[in-house]
């Protein structure tokens, strides 16, 4: 079978958060079981695109509505990621040094998509499935159905995955000219809320969609950013799939990015070591529980709630528990965790901006992951937090509600609050202290964390099970 994936992000050649992560590990694991899997993202300017060697393999130009663009289709050479990487070069639109966020990322992702299917209809023989992900690729099974110069692709699967329904990809049907001419009976098929919506209409017209847990599918029945109503009518063709994690990238006994590799035999005198480095590093105190973030700092993240939550238990514990933040995102929110790095004098620091390395360092120097996010489709930290004997602190929502069971409960090995508050948050921060000192339970706990399998095995599986039902 031969799988071809398109995104925005694939890890390690560009990536803003987790959809990078799955992008660049599932089509590894799902070759490992037999299938070939391609996957196609835009030619960014990232380190990666400059430091690697390119062949071209297919030149051609098209037109975005009344703009004309020349396109080559480049394939990485050494071929080693585990699967083809082909990235879509469009001068002018693609060639940013950074993934999105640019005023024209709707001209942006719909160049990337007509290229990745011009391109396909020039093939000799067709994928067997076409499979995408988020809005950044959501026109495509539209285009497959009834886009007139693809009438040859009609036939192909697709498969849309839903890694945030938060972000939909609108824009006005004034930029209706900018999509290549289709059957205009259909559409309706395009629209949601008066809006063009690039997610709703995959939704519709993509054979199979995904999530990236089953818990989050449940909750975007009555939860999905407008888009409740068509969820539930498409539900038939809908499935939960959990996220697993590249267990060759994330595993704390060969990762390259720590200063003392360790596994589960070793891994006091490992998390020790780290943790001193990462301490010494920011200015903490290595003796104390050290609680962290890492995330994209976004309310769905509840990543606006950290401030408080760390000035108030710094307040009624002081000189108790230490707290560090990495992440980028809303200005205000950068700017107000800078603020409490300089009023508070002891106990938190925060790293803003992206540092790959750095999270590799957090997740293995710390005690505790706090994740309170408000929306969360899967979530990969807890479960790298997890491989790295790190105790995830969770609001218990979407896949973080289905990979982590409280310390309180049997066999449980995190710590679950159910509201995104600070008064949740300060409470759990508590029992995290109190665990903290109880040294015989927090190792019960940290172990039996480590113990679970979070690979990719059985989902790249359910995948593969999920392509063959579409036959
Ligand atoms: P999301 O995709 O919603 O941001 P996930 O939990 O699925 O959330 O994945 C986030 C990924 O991005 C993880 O690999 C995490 O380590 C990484 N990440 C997020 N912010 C940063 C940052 N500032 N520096 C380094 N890695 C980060
Ligand atoms: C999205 C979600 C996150 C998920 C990731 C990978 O970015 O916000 O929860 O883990 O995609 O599927």
């Amino acid at each position: 079978m031969e799988i071809l994936h398109i995104s925005a992000e694939c890890y390690p050649v560009a990536k803003v958060g987790g959809l990078g992560d799955v992008v660049g590990a599932l089509p590894k694991y799902q070759h490992q079981l037999g299938s070939i899997a391609k996957v196609v993202i835009p030619a960014y300017r990232t380190k990666y695109f400059e430091t690697h060697e390119f062949d071209v393999v297919h030149q051609a130009g098209m037109w975005l509505g009344h703009d004309w663009y020349h396109f080559n289709v480049l394939k990485e050479r050494s071929n080693e990621l585990g699967f083809d990487l082909y990235l879509v070069d469009i001068p002018g639109l693609l060639d940013t040094p950074g993934v999105y966020g640019y005023p024209n990322d709707t001209e942006r992702f719909l160049a990337f998509q007509i290229a990745v299917l011009d391109w396909i209809n020039e093939w000799q023989h067709l994928p067997d499935v076409i499979h995408c992900h988020d809005h950044h690729t959501g026109l495509i099974p539209f285009l497959l159905s009834y886009g007139y110069k693809y009438t040859r692709l009609k036939e192909v699967p697709s498969v849309l995955t839903i890694h945030n329904a938060q972000y939909q990809g609108q824009f006005g049907w004034d930029k209706l000219y900018l999509i290549p001419s289709f059957d205009l009976w259909k559409s309706g098929l395009l629209d949601w809320g008066g809006a063009i919506n690039p997610l709703a209409a995959a939704i519709k017209c993509a054979w199979r969609v995904t999530t990236v847990s089953p818990g989050y599918l449940e909750e975007l029945f009555s939860n999905a950013n407008g888009l409740e109503s068509l969820i539930s009518h498409e539900r038939g063709k809908t499935i939960g799939i959990l996220n697993g994690i590249d267990t060759l990238v994330w595993d704390p006994s060969i990762d390259t990015m720590l200063p003392l590799n360790y596994d589960i035999d070793t891994v006091n005198e490992g998390k020790q070591e780290n943790k001193q480095r990462l301490c010494e590093r920011f200015g903490l105190d290595s003796s104390l529980p050290l609680i962290s973030f890492i995330g994209r700092l976004v309310g769905d993240k509840g990543a606006d709630l950290l401030p408080e939550i760390i000035s108030r238990s710094l307040h009624e514990l002081p000189g108790e528990v230490n707290f560090l933040v990495l992440g980028s995102g809303e200005p205000h929110v950068e700017w107000s965790l800078q603020q409490t790095r300089q009023t508070v004098s002891y106990g938190f620091n925060v790293h803003i901006g992206y540092n790959e390395p750095l999270s590799h360092l957090i997740y293995a120097g710390s005690d505790f992951l706090l994740m309170p996010s408000r929306v969360e489709p899967c979530g990969l930290n807890q479960l790298y937090a997890l491989r790295y004997g790190t105790v995830p602190m969770v609001r218990s929502t979407g896949g973080l509600k289905d990979t982590v069971v409280d310390f309180g409960d049997k066999n449980g090995f995190g710590i679950r609050f159910n509201q995104a508050g600070v008064w949740d948050v300060c409470y759990s921060v508590k029992r995290a202290i109190e665990l903290y000192h109880d040294t015989t339970h927090l190792q019960a706990v940290r172990l039996q964390g480590m113990r679970i399998d979070h690979s990719w095995g059985s989902s790249a599986q359910q995948y593969l099970d999920m392509y063959n039902s579409m036959k």
